[in-house]
């Protein structure tokens, strides 16, 4: 593993530990040690474990007036820089002071403050990555998230998207607000790759929203197997994939920040509380999914990661039901799957008439439902449901 990726959650955890706030830690690849306000000796061991590691951080932040911007890790005879921040305008601010521009919190560090956040604030300034965040959903969500005060790294299959979305982001905040990131899901590989580049980059996860989803609908007398199994690995295993990776990166933050808790979010369905005629294949994957966020939940919380999912109804609006040449509303339309409807506008209506509230489910329920569960530290291992009354728990 990347030394420098190694070290930068277990010096974000200190820093969090400190401060309690959600602290940026980015690998700087120009600054010298020499002007680090910090330098940490962590020993001459090749391969440090990370407990100690965690506890050499927590003492070397603990009669520190300030945060450093600047930040030496001196291990095995090399030296790793950080600079650290509360955001990332600070951060670039430090950027710019590496180039001849003077800043005084390059000097002197940046003031512990202590803000402890309302319930309009649960996500400011947290670490958080969308999976399938390019559209649909995932891009609602990085939206509210964003809108909310997170930092959102959008990872898609589709990078051309994810890169438009943050570009658009960015430029709509007149800061760094969004991260693109090229994935695939369903490859472990890649997973990994991404996680260490969340972590060179901002030094930890906070949250992880497990959004990327797919759908095949087909009855089981006719399906072929391979769609099936395509289904149930980005529904089901590739949700274990993004579990396992976000979690060994929560979990080394957690060594150096006990108290701070994280969170992975599955975005579910409400076919993964009720089955779904001739969908078996995505109804078992989210099922299947509701499983593992149990387990999960039971195993990670020793790390004080919670697990949760959410369960929504039809979000109508958006690509998957809406798109006007392969939406759901028009295959349903053509194939006569609603018995009498004539328009799209109909059978959306059919549709939308089996919701209590008469309604689709939008991105702004979502949100409501990750906010609540990223506030709600005592409760994990839950499915959410966010149907209009259309699914209820029993
Ligand atoms: N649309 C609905 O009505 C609805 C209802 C309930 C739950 N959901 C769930 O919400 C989530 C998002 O659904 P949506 O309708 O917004 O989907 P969508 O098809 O509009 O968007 C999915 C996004 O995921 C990306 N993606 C797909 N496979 C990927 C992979 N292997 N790696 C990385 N990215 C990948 C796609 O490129 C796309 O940007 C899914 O998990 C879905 O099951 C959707």
């Amino acid at each position: 593993m990347n030394k420098a990726a190694f070290f930068a959650p277990l010096i974000r955890g200190a820093i969090i530990a400190k401060t309690g706030a959600p602290w940026i830690v980015a690998v700087s690849q120009t600054a010298s040690g020499q002007k680090a306000g910090l330098r940490i000796d962590a020993g001459e061991a090749a391969s440090p474990d990370e407990k100690t590691l965690a506890d050499i951080f927590t003492k070397a932040f603990s009669s520190e007036k300030k945060i450093p911007a600047q930040i030496s890790v001196k291990s095995g005879g090399e030296e790793y820089c950080f600079l650290s921040a509360p955001d990332f305008a600070g951060i670039e601010k430090i950027r710019q002071g590496a180039q001849g521009v003077s800043i005084a919190a390059q000097a002197e560090g940046w003031d512990i403050k202590d803000e402890r956040p309302g319930r309009a604030d649960v996500v400011k300034n947290r670490i958080t990555l969308v999976t399938g965040g390019a559209q649909g959903f995932g891009e609602e969500l990085t939206r509210g998230l964003i809108a909310s005060g997170a930092i959102v790294f959008i990872a898609d299959l589709n990078l051309a998207g994810a890169e438009k979305l943050a570009q658009t982001l960015n430029a709509e905040y007149k800061k760094t607000v969004a991260f693109p990131a090229g994935v695939n899901v369903s490859d472990e590989a890649s997973v990994k790759a991404m996680i260490e580049n969340i972590a060179l980059t901002a030094g930890g996860l906070d949250l992880c929203v497990s959004n990327a989803g797919v759908l095949r609908a087909a009855s089981i007398l006719e399906q072929d197997i391979e769609s099936f199994k395509f289904v149930t690995e980005v529904n089901y295993t590739a949700f274990a994939v993004v579990s396992k990776h976000c979690a060994l990166l929560m979990k080394s933050q957690h060594a150096a920040a006990p108290a701070w808790t994280t969170d992975i979010i599955q975005i579910n369905s409400k076919s993964g509380l009720d089955g779904s005629n001739k969908n078996g294949s995505y109804a078992g994957s989210k099922f299947g999914g509701i499983g593992l966020v149990q387990s999960f939940a039971k195993e990670l919380v020793e790390y004080g990661i919670k697990v949760n999912a959410i369960c929504p109804g039809n979000f109508f609006d958006g690509p998957l039901w809406s798109d006007p040449v392969k939406g759901l509303f028009v295959q349903y339309l053509n194939t006569g799957k609603v018995p009498g409807a004539k328009t799209v506008a109909e059978v959306k209506a059919f549709y939308e008439a089996k919701v209590p509230m008469n309604r689709g489910c939008t991105g702004p329920d979502v949100l409501r439902a990750a906010l609540y569960l990223v506030e709600q530290v005592y409760e994990t291992g839950q499915a959410l449901p966010v149907t209009g009354g259309q699914v209820m728990l029993s």
